[in-house]
């Protein structure tokens, strides 16, 4: 699980479904409040606030790894390649929810 075990699960919780601390980051997060946005916003939100105080603290592929990490959590279809931090490929995947939830 990366630095998603050390510098998130902190405040996220190990499942990434949130505790009283912080927000769940995947289920809701991905099926509803970013759903049909590309996958470049959640990754964007993430390098620009995340971890609190610290923002921009990991590369752009570490924090593609750690998006990678979470759909992966998230039960979402792994691609057949490693998931790139460039803004191009990142606007090129759309979070499409999880039918029945
Ligand atoms: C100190 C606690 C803390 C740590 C550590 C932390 N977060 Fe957060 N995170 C929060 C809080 C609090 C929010 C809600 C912020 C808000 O709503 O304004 C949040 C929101 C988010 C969101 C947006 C969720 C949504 O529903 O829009 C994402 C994505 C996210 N964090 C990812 C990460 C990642 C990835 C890391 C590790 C690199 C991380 N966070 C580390 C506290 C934390």
């Amino acid at each position: 699980m990366g630095f998603f075990g050390t510098d998130c699960a902190t405040c996220h919780s190990n499942t990434a479904r949130g505790s009283s601390a912080a927000p769940g980051l995947i289920g809701y997060a991905l099926d509803s409040k970013y759903a049909d946005q590309p996958l470049y916003t959640y990754f964007d939100y993430m390098r620009s606030n995340m971890p609190p105080g610290n923002a921009g603290w990991f590369t752009d592929q570490e924090y593609a790894d750690i998006v990678a990490y979470l759909l992966e959590l998230h039960g979402a279809p792994a691609g057949d390649a490693e998931l790139e931090g460039t803004e191009e490929a990142l606007s090129a995947i759309m979070i499409v929810p999880t039918p029945e939830g």
